[in-house]
């Protein structure tokens, strides 16, 4: 039996390294399946419940065709219009409900520890899909996969995180996986969205060096993966201050110019302004692909948790 089966995925820090190195090469075996060529029935008679309080494209719609992939079923909402919550109904007793509908419930919820609470309330496994500016684990999973993939290994890159990095769940989580793999941090963002202080703490703790800047231009040079976000304007509390913020870097054609042949450009998108449409055709442009995969890594995922995977 996986270690995984039943198991509950609230935070990155709760996988060791060789969890993450299983789900990463049980993804690799996905690929075929995830692409058609190959079928599976491993999920067949499985029942995956998303629960979307937020937006979502990508990492609604991968999970559901995962499951399909796999012959499992998927029910939900996207958006909490047309459900009790409207009605005042608690995230606890929402949970308790969707327990006896399904065999998984994967959760995004804009309250930071919502998918802990959440785990809480049933012996069914949860999945957070994004808590607040919390965590996003199973993103931080296809993008080591994607850096995996990509560049045949995660120690040992110089990967460099530009943008919202406070509000930034995405950047949370692949932190605390990137210290763990042993990759070599650079964070660059504007002075008010540094890196929360007790997640800087954790990677001194490993024992990594790691370095900060402002400016983009600073670090290009020696950068192998660049991971560029969004800045998340629905976490300020004040509009002005994200005015303020807004726009503060931009990956051109001309930022290019100084990076290494093999940097690879990362995004868990949406993106706006922050990478310009012309980086598209380069051949340092991997965030489409890397949405793409979010479909064998959570394959994958759900395979272990749910069926017999490993
Ligand atoms: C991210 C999120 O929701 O945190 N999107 C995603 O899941 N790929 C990033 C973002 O919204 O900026």
């Amino acid at each position: 039996m996986s270690s995984f089966q039943g198991r509950d995925i609230l935070s990155i820090r709760d996988l060791s390294r060789a969890d993450i190195e299983l789900v990463l090469k049980a993804a690799k075996k996905m690929v075929p399946v995830a692409a058609g060529s190959r079928r599976s029935k491993s999920l067949e008679g499985k029942i995956l419940a998303t629960l979307f309080y937020e937006p979502s494209t990508r990492t609604r719609l991968s999970f559901e065709s995962a499951m399909a992939r796999l012959g499992g079923r998927v029910l939900g909402f996207s958006g909490t219009e047309g459900t009790s919550v409207q009605k005042g109904e608690t995230l606890a007793d929402t949970i308790r409900m969707v327990e006896s509908y399904s065999d998984a419930i994967v959760l995004r919820h804009p309250q930071e520890g919502a998918a802990r609470l959440a785990a809480e309330f049933t012996e069914r496994p949860v999945i957070n899909a994004g808590d607040g500016a919390g965590q996003h684990p199973t993103q931080t999973l296809l993008d080591l996969y994607t850096i995996w993939d990509e560049k045949g290994s995660i120690e040992g890159q110089n990967v460099t995180l530009v943008g919202d990095l406070r509000y930034g769940r995405t950047v949370h989580s692949l932190t605390y996986a990137l210290a763990e793999l042993g990759a070599h941090l650079t964070f660059v963002s504007p002075p008010t969205l540094e890196m929360p202080r007790e997640i800087l703490e954790h990677v001194k703790e490993r024992g990594l060096a790691f370095r900060t800047a402002h400016r983009l231009e600073e670090v290009m040079r020696d950068s192998d993966v660049l991971y560029v976000t969004r800045i998340q304007k629905e976490r300020f509390p004040d509009p002005q201050e994200y005015e303020e913020v807004a726009g503060s870097y931009r990956v051109d054609e001309a930022i290019l110019r100084d990076a290494k042949r093999g940097l690879i450009i990362m995004h868990p998108l949406p993106r706006l302004s922050e990478i310009a449409p012309e980086v598209d055709r380069t051949k340092h442009a991997v965030y489409f692909k890397q949405a793409s995969n979010a479909l064998p890594v959570r394959m994958a995922l759900l395979d272990l948790i749910l069926g017999g995977g490993e």
